[in-house]
């Protein structure tokens, strides 16, 4: 799975043999400019979602549930994701699971397929941060009970972000439905990561998990100052791509 925001990068994943396109609350980050996920709006997100769908019409298209968007109660749960899902999203992504036991049935029972999402949860920096979640037994033990939980309630899949590798391979044993990992190690059933991490796009921000298969940033940098010095020396427009 790969986290894309726009119709350009949602056409080419379209055509790619990637599984789901999600259409994460990081988009407030990687296309807006935010500071962190809690600035990402139902509005913002029914918008990225219904971009991504009308460029990728037969793609399993996952939409994040935005900061404290299940907080609001059953009736503004299921309000916003009525707006997702009818922009265009085939399933919601929820954080966490403790608080959230009732929507998330409620949206399963309702015909919404909800994945969840544990570890690293980032709609609560304010209270964590980003450290690797469940590293102690404690939290390691929270952590399996909540996928066990999840997957009881009615999830057809769990992220997992920033979790010790072993732990990650042991809930996926646990569970029957898939994990996703990102930051997890290679023991879960799928990987997720943000299309433009995979493309080294962002010159500062390059977490370790997430492997560059491309040096993106580099490669527009240059692109783009070619075309500068092109047109400083009036090299560029020429030849086809003039009207006569
Ligand atoms: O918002 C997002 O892109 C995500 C992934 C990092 C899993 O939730």
């Amino acid at each position: 799975m790969l986290a894309a925001y726009d119709a350009l990068m949602a056409r080419l994943l379209a055509t790619t043999d990637i599984d789901a396109i999600l259409v994460g609350d990081s988009a407030a980050m990687v296309a807006h400019g935010f500071p962190s996920t809690v600035h990402a709006s139902i509005a913002m997100m029914a918008l990225h979602v219904s971009a991504v769908r009308r460029a990728a019409p037969d793609a399993l298209v996952i939409a994040d549930l935005p900061f404290l968007s299940v907080r609001r109660g059953r009736e503004a749960a299921v309000a916003a994701t009525g707006v997702l899902m009818q922009a265009g999203a085939s399933a919601v992504k929820i954080e966490g699971v403790k608080g959230h036991e009732e929507v998330i049935a409620h949206l399963v029972e309702s015909g919404v397929p909800v994945m969840g999402h544990l570890g690293v949860t980032p709609q609560s920096v304010h209270l964590h941060g980003y450290r690797v979640q469940g590293r102690e037994r404690r939290e390691a033990d929270r952590l399996k009970t909540e996928g066990k939980r999840l997957q009881q309630l009615g999830a057809f899949a769990v992220v997992l972000e920033c979790v010790p590798s072993p732990l990650a391979r042991r809930i996926t044993r646990l569970l029957t439905i898939p994990t996703i990992g990102i930051g997890a190690g290679p023991y879960t059933s799928g990987q997720v990561l943000v299309l433009s991490d995979l493309l080294g796009l962002d010159p500062v921000f390059r977490p370790r998990f997430a492997r560059r298969y491309l040096d993106g940033a580099e490669v527009v940098t240059r692109a783009v100052n070619a075309f500068t010095r092109d047109v400083r020396s009036a090299r560029f427009p020429a030849g086809a791509e003039i009207f006569h």
